[in-house]
C-alpha cells in the first residue's frame, strides 16, 4: 500500500515537472517570427517575398533604399491583413547605413529569424566602356552589401536559440554569362561562395543558422528590355516562358521551412543554365 502512494506521489511530481517544462518552453519561444527583405520597396522580387512571408505569418521588416512611397504603400497594405510591418531605408553600398538598418529592426522587433537579400543593381555597358567605377559600384551595392547584410543578420541569428535562415539571390546566368553585363557578374559571381561560407562560419556558431542560394532565371525582367531580348530569354529556357517572381517566393518558403537543407544554390530558372 505504502509503495503504491509512492509511486503515485513519485509519478505526480514527475508530470508536475513535465508542465513546468513544457510552460518555460512557451514562454521562451519567440511570440512572431520576424523577417528583413532587402530591395522590398518597389514592386519586384523582394516585394513578392514579403508578401509571401507575411502570408505565412511572418512580421516584416522592409527595406528599400529610394523607393519610399513604395515601401510604405506596401507596410500599409500588410498591416491591413493583421501583419506587425514597418519600412527602414539604408543604401546597401553604405556599411555605416546597413549597421543603422539592423540597429532599427533589432530595436523594432527585438529579433530576425529570416533574411532575404533582394537589394540589387544590373547595368548593361560594353566591357569597351565599363570603368573600374562601373566594377566596384556594382560590387558594393550586390556583394559588399549582401555580405555585410548577411553577417549582421547571421551573428544576431546565432544569438538567438532558435537560430535563423538566410537566403542570398545570385543569377543562374554567373555560369553562362550573357553579353554587356561584366560588371553585374563579376559582383554576382561571389554571391555562391558567400553562401557557403557564411553557412560553414554560421553553422559553428548555432547550428541552427543556415543559408543558402537561390538563382534567379527570367522571372522579372527590366522594362527596357526589347521583344527580341525578352523572346530570347524565354526561348533558353527548358519550359519556354518566363518565371514569375513568386517562384522565388516559392523557394525562399521552401529553404524556411527545410531545416536538413544549407550551403546550398537553387537555381529557379526554368532550365534556363541547361538549355
Ligand atoms: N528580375 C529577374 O528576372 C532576375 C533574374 C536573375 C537574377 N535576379 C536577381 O534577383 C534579385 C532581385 O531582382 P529584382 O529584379 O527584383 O531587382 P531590382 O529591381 O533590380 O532591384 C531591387 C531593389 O534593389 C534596391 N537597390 C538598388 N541599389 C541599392 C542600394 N545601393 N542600396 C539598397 N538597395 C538598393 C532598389 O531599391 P529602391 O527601389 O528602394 O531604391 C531596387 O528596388 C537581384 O539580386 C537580381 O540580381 C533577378
Amino acid at each position: 500500500m505504502q509503495n503504491q502512494q509512492n509511486l503515485e506521489q513519485q509519478q505526480n511530481l514527475e508530470e508536475q515537472q513535465d508542465l513546468e517544462q513544457q510552460q518555460n518552453l512557451e514562454q521562451q519561444a519567440p511570440q512572431h517570427r520576424v523577417a528583413l527583405v532587402t530591395g522590398a520597396g518597389k514592386r519586384r522580387i523582394g516585394n513578392v517575398v514579403a508578401e509571401a512571408l507575411a502570408r505565412r505569418g511572418f512580421s516584416i521588416a522592409l527595406h528599400y533604399n529610394r523607393s519610399a512611397n513604395e515601401a510604405a504603400e506596401t507596410v500599409a497594405r500588410l498591416r491591413l491583413w493583421g501583419c506587425q510591418a514597418a519600412a527602414f531605408p539604408a543604401d546597401v553600398s553604405e556599411p555605416g547605413q546597413i549597421e543603422r538598418l539592423f540597429d532599427q529592426v533589432l530595436q523594432h522587433f527585438g529579433r530576425v529569424d529570416v533574411l532575404v537579400t533582394a537589394a540589387a543593381v544590373w547595368h548593361r555597358k560594353p566591357l569597351e566602356e565599363t570603368t573600374a567605377e562601373d566594377v566596384r559600384r556594382q560590387w558594393e551595392v550586390n556583394t559588399l552589401g549582401t555580405f555585410l547584410c548577411c553577417r549582421r543578420a547571421g551573428l544576431a541569428m546565432a544569438e538567438q536559440p532558435e537560430g535563423g535562415v538566410i537566403v542570398t539571390i545570385g543569377d543562374w546566368a554567373t555560369r553562362r554569362p550573357y553579353h554587356d553585363y561584366t560588371a553585374y557578374f563579376i559582383s554576382k559571381g561571389a554571391i555562391p561562395t558567400l553562401t557557403r561560407s557564411l553557412a560553414v562560419e554560421l553553422s559553428r556558431r548555432n547550428p541552427k543558422v543556415r543559408v543558402n542560394c537561390i538563382l534567379p532565371g527570367p522571372v522579372m525582367l527590366p522594362e527596357y528590355l526589347d521583344e527580341h531580348e525578352v523572346r530570347g530569354a524565354v526561348a533558353g529556357t527548358l519550359v519556354k516562358r518566363a518565371g514569375r517572381p513568386e517562384n522565388v517566393a516559392q523557394a525562399v518558403l521552401f529553404f524556411i521551412e527545410n531545416d536538413f537543407v544549407t550551403g546550398v544554390c537553387l537555381p529557379v530558372d526554368g532550365g534556363r543554365s541547361i538549355g
